[in-house]
C-alpha cells in the first residue's frame, strides 16, 4: 500500500492555502489534480520537443511523434488492450462514445432495433444513444435500479437477463461501469457476456469514472468499446481515449475527415489511413497526449489494486461517520465492494447547492447538482445531492475536515 500523505505532496496544488485554510480537494470525479511530473511532461515538450507528429522528418518532430506514440502503447497495457491499433486519442469519454454512436451505429442500427443503456447513466452516454434512436427509429431501453430493499442503488440484473430473453433485437449495451452519483460498479463481464449469447449485440463502456479507481481489463471483460479521459485520471484535460476491438474498428467508417486520416486523395475521393490514425483526423492535442503518459506511468507505480484499496479504505471510513449524521441521506450502495470513491448524499433542509457553498467556505471542494445525469436523479427521487469523490491523494484528515463542513452546514440552517 502507498502513503497518501506522501502522494499529496507529488500535487502541487494541494499544498496551496487559502485564507489560512489548507486546500481539500474532494472533486475528483470532476476533474482529479495532476502530479508534478505531469505538469513538467507538458513543459518539456513545449520547451524542447514542440513539433507537429506524423509529418515531420527533423529531430523534434521524431521527438514528438514517439512520445506521442509511446502513450499509446502504455494505454495499451494499462487497459490489456491486444495491440496500439485499437486505442483512439478523441479529446473526452464523450467524443470517444460520440464517435462509436456516429460511425459504428450509423452502419449497425436499424428501424425497429433496440439499444439499452442504464438508469445510471451520466449525460454522455444517455444523449448520444437517445438521438441514434431518434434518427434510426430504434428503441431506447433502460435497465432499472433494483427495487430490493437490500440492493439499493444497484442495477435490477434479472430485469437485464428477462428482457434479453424475450427481445432479440438488441443490438447495443451502452453502460457505464461506475456511477458518476452513487459509485455503483456495474457487472459489466456479466452483461458483456449476456450481450454477446445474443450473437449480433454489442457493448460499449463508459469507463470515465472507473479507468482511476479500478484495474482495468478489456480482453477479460471482453467489451467491444470502452471510452475513458485522461483528465479524470491524473493526466491533462483534452485527452480521451476509446478503446474498441480492431475488427470492430476495421469495418467503422472515419468519424472526422481532413488532414492525417487519409491513405490517398484525389481530387474527387479518398481512402483511409489504418488503425488508429482513421480517426485522428488534424492535429492532436500533442503536448496534453505525451504528458498522459506520465499520469499512466504515476497510477502504474502506485498500482491499481493498491488504487483500489485506498478507495475501499476512504468509503469505509467516510460510511461509517456520515451513517451517524443525524438527517443525512446517503445514495449510495450498502457494500464498499460495490462502489468507487464517490460518495452522494442529501441533508434534509439544506440544498446540495448550499451545502457546496458551506463546504467552499472551509476551503473543502465537492460538487452539488444534478451530476449531468437527471434521469438518475428522478429515479432516485432527488433534485440533486452533494457529493465527495477521492483519489490516491486523499487521506482521512480530509474526509474529518468534510464532516466538520458538514456540522457547519447543519449549524447555520438549524438542522439537528
Ligand atoms: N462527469 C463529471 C462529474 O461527474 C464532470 O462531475
Amino acid at each position: 500500500m502507498f502513503d497518501p500523505h506522501l502522494v499529496k505532496k507529488d500535487f502541487p496544488i494541494l499544498s496551496r492555502v487559502i485564507e489560512n485554510k489548507p486546500l481539500v480537494y474532494l472533486d475528483s470525479a470532476s476533474t482529479s489534480q495532476k502530479p508534478q511530473s505531469v505538469i513538467d511532461a507538458i513543459t518539456n515538450y513545449y520547451a524542447n520537443s514542440n513539433a507537429n507528429i506524423h509529418r515531420g522528418v527533423y529531430t523534434i518532430a521524431q521527438e514528438a511523434d514517439a512520445a506521442y506514440e509511446a502513450t499509446r502503447e502504455s494505454v495499451k497495457t494499462f487497459i490489456n488492450a491486444k495491440s496500439t491499433e485499437e486505442i483512439i486519442f478523441t479529446r473526452n469519454t464523450t467524443e470517444g462514445i460520440n464517435l462509436v454512436a456516429y460511425t459504428w451505429a450509423e452502419q449497425n442500427i436499424h428501424e425497429g432495433d433496440i439499444i439499452i443503456v442504464s438508469a445510471l447513466e451520466h449525460h454522455s452516454n444517455l444523449i448520444p444513444w437517445q438521438q441514434v434512436a431518434i434518427k434510426k427509429n430504434a428503441r431506447l431501453e433502460v435497465i432499472p435500479l433494483s427495487r430490493n430493499p437490500e440492493t439499493p442503488y444497484l442495477l435490477d440484473m434479472e430485469w437485464l437477463k428477462k428482457y434479453l430473453t424475450e427481445n432479440k433485437s438488441v443490438k447495443l449495451i451502452a453502460i457505464t461501469h461506475a456511477s458518476n452519483v452513487t459509485g455503483t460498479i456495474n457487472p459489466i463481464k456479466e452483461i458483456a457476456s449476456l450481450a454477446h449469447s445474443l450473437g449480433s449485440a454489442k457493448i460499449l463502456i463508459d469507463g470515465a469514472q472507473s479507468a482511476a479507481h479500478l484495474p482495468i481489463d478489456v480482453q477479460d471483460f471482453d467489451c467491444d468499446f470502452f471510452a475513458f479521459s485522461s483528465h479524470k485520471m491524473l493526466g491533462p484535460t483534452g485527452v480521451g481515449i476509446l478503446y474498441g476491438k480492431k475488427n470492430l474498428l476495421e469495418e467503422m467508417p472515419p468519424f472526422l475527415f481532413g488532414g492525417d486520416m487519409i491513405r490517398e486523395v484525389h481530387q474527387r475521393d479518398a481512402t483511409w489511413n489504418d488503425l488508429p490514425w482513421k480517426f485522428e483526423a488534424g492535429t492532436q492535442n500533442i503536448a496534453d497526449v505525451i504528458a498522459f503518459k506520465e499520469a499512466i506511468t504515476y497510477l502504474t507505480n502506485l498500482g491499481m489494486e493498491n488504487v483500489r484499496q485506498h478507495d475501499q479504505k476512504l468509503i469505509g471510513y467516510a460510511r461509517a461517520k456520515l451513517e451517524n449524521i443525524k438527517n443525512l441521506k446517503l445514495h449510495i450502495p450498502k457494500n464498499d465492494t460495490d462502489m468507487t470513491g464517490v460518495i452522494s448524499f442529501a441533508i434534509s433542509g439544506i440544498h446540495p447547492h448550499d451545502i457546496a457553498e458551506i463546504f467552499n467556505s472551509e476551503n473543502v471542494c465537492i460538487r452539488g447538482g444534478n451530476h449531468c445525469a437527471k434521469p438518475l436523479m428522478e429515479s432516485i427521487s432527488v433534485p440533486a445531492t452533494a457529493r465527495i469523490s477521492f483519489s490516491v491523494y486523499n487521506t482521512e484528515e480530509d474526509i474529518d475536515i468534510a464532516i466538520e463542513a458538514i456540522m457547519k452546514a447543519k449549524k447555520i440552517f438549524n438542522i439537528s
